[in-house]
């Protein structure tokens, strides 16, 4: 039977400001063909001094109810998956909940497992729904992040940041879940981690390639025993683009394609997805999700009824697969939406003014594209290191 359970709503938000990866490459003495065709990115968001996790948060769920013309008051939980949170007790969650006025009656926590911390918010939402504990309220789930690795590293070119928020309903508009269909995989390895102190990642990239791959195998052969079939589009994590072209031969070999025929269906199966990550970079928990809104918004995107599998990983690492149906007159509420907007006019950075931003001597008042107006903006910590932003200075 068909779940009517699913993604009614979608925002996104970015960094006002981005770096051309051609220009990264020039300053490492890199061919700029290695990071553009080799791993598929063309600009990565850098988040300014004045943006955070809870910032893009919060800008992305405002996108989502302005758009979509559903209402705060109805959140009945309010989860955000992230790896990047700014507090190690206190839920980046519990400042979007306070930021966005959400009512008090509502489950409000922070999901981490690295990249895979969202989907196990969203898989959450649509099972406290199945499970009959949401009493006609809908789910608010979001994805934050600011990926970091060292300067001059080969993690270097897949940086970025953004959020995606998610409104989880009964009758969603967007995509119905197959709830309770999923697949799953987990093993302990260290490909990729960050310790307490550090703001930087630390990551082994190649076996972390091998890590996602394997990972891929896992989920999907568990999900093929639960539900199985066919699939017309598929979204991978996006760590870079080429990570999705990887993933996508090695799960059609899993089902005997060979690569000739993969690549064939390439393009239309998963190239409409990447569109937003080569212009944005790796966000973490947010990248399969910013790979559905792509897929959402471009052309050739799937028609009412189209079924999508989803391969959510995060390194440690731990991954999902699971599957979805576009829902009627998706199409004409995205076009509502508007969901690629964010991606529009932001400020092109220089590498001193990156560099800046990276070594922490740069205020955003230096910055390209500061101070622009209506946007939440994190100012920094009081004399008793609680954060602060512009929004509580209005109350
Ligand atoms: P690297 O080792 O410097 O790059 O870093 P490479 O030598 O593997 O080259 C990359 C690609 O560019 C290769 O393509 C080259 O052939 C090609 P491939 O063989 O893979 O198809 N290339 C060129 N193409 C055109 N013209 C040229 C040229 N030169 C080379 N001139 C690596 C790559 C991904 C390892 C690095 O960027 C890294 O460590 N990134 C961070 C880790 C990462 O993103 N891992 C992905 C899987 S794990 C994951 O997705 C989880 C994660 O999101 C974290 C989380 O879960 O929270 C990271």
């Amino acid at each position: 039977m068909r779940s009517a359970i699913g993604i009614d709503a979608i925002g996104i938000s970015v960094p006002r400001a981005y770096l051309e990866l051609g220009e990264l490459a020039a300053a490492r003495g890199v061919p700029p063909e290695k990071y553009i065709q080799g791993l598929g990115v063309s600009r990565m968001a850098i988040a300014s001094p004045d943006e955070d996790p809870v910032t893009l948060a919060v800008e992305a769920a405002r996108r989502l109810f302005a758009g979509a013309g559903r209402a705060p008051d109805d959140v009945g939980y309010c989860a955000v998956g992230t790896e990047t949170a700014v507090d190690h007790s206190k839920p980046v969650a519990s400042y979007v909940h306070g930021l966005l006025g959400l009512p008090q009656r509502c489950r409000v926590f922070e999901t981490k497992h690295a990249c895979y911390g969202a989907t196990v918010a969203l898989l959450g939402a649509a099972e406290w729904i199945a499970a009959g504990s949401a009493r006609g309220r809908s789910a608010l789930v979001i994805a934050t992040d600011i990926a970091r690795y060292e300067l001059g590293s080969p993690g270097e070119p897949t940086q970025g940041a953004g959020a995606v928020a998610m409104l989880v309903s009964e009758r969603p508009r967007l995509l119905e879940l197959e709830v309770g269909q999923s697949g799953s995989y987990a093993r302990h390895v260290h490909d990729f981690w960050r310790p307490l102190h550090r703001k930087d990642a630390l990551v082994d990239g190649q076996f972390s390639v091998s890590c996602y791959l394997e990972a891929l195998d896992g989920a999907y052969a568990d999900w093929k025993e639960r539900a199985g079939g066919p699939l017309e589009r598929t979204c991978y994590h996006v760590p870079y683009g080429k990570m999705a072209y990887k993933a996508h031969r090695r799960r059609l070999a899993a089902d005997g394609i060979g690569e000739a025929e993969a690549d064939a269906r390439f393009a239309v199966e998963v190239a409409p997805s990447l569109a937003f990550s080569a212009q944005v970079g790796n966000v973490y928990t947010g990248s399969l999700y910013l790979a559905l809104t792509s897929l959402l918004s471009g052309a050739g995107r799937p028609g009412a009824g189209a079924r999508v599998g989803f391969f959510s990983y995060g390194s440690g690492c731990g991954a999902e697969f699971f599957a979805g149906r576009i829902a009627e007159g998706a199409a004409e509420l995205c076009d509502r939406l508007d969901l690629g907007a964010p991606l529009e006019g932001r400020a092109r950075l220089s590498m001193p003014e990156y560099e800046a931003i990276r070594g922490g001597d740069a205020s955003p008042d230096r910055l390209a594209g500061a101070g622009a107006p209506g946007r939440l903006a994190y100012l920094g910590v009081d004399g008793r290191e609680r954060r602060v932003y512009s929004a509580d200075a209005l109350r």
